[in-house]
């Protein structure tokens, strides 16, 4: 998961004060990635118990992030309020979910890292599935 949380934030090229939502943040490893690059992170999530395990981990590290519960299907922030919005394995891709990433960020942008994820899994997916098969 770290790995890929890395991966995602310097394929999006994160610049030191963009402000950067984490939308289904989990246990914060996008969150701490983009917090690392300098970056003003918001992190959310529907179940904010989970926030417990990334607020230890950005103390340790002396990172400030901002924890917001925040349903992934109605988030809770005005339209064009970020630069960037991410999201690794939080919400699957659902119509409506797409559709509150777009707005929050307004470009289409999000919508090109999500897929560019979606293709790194499958490759790993099937590089996991070759290497069974071997
Ligand atoms: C696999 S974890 C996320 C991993 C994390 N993004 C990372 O980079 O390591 C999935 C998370 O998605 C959250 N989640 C699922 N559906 C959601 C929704 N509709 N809105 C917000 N969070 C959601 C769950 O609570 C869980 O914490």
């Amino acid at each position: 998961m770290q790995i890929v949380a890395e991966r995602l934030c310097e394929a999006v090229d994160l610049r030191a004060g963009s402000r950067v939502l984490d939308v289904a943040a989990g246990n914060g490893n996008t969150t701490l990635a983009a917090a690392r690059r300098w970056c003003d992170v918001t992190s959310t999530d529907k179940n904010p118990a989970v926030f417990e395990t990334s607020r230890k981990r950005a103390e340790a590290e002396c990172l400030k992030i901002k924890f917001v519960e925040a349903d992934a299907e109605k988030l809770p922030f005005p339209d064009q309020s970020y630069d960037v919005v991410l999201s690794a394995f939080g919400v699957m891709m659902g119509e409506r979910v797409i559709r509150e990433l777009l707005a929050i960020k307004n470009e289409w942008i999000p919508l090109i890292y999500l897929l560019r994820l979606a293709a790194f899994i499958l490759i790993m997916i099937a590089i996991v599935d070759k290497n069974r098969r071997a």
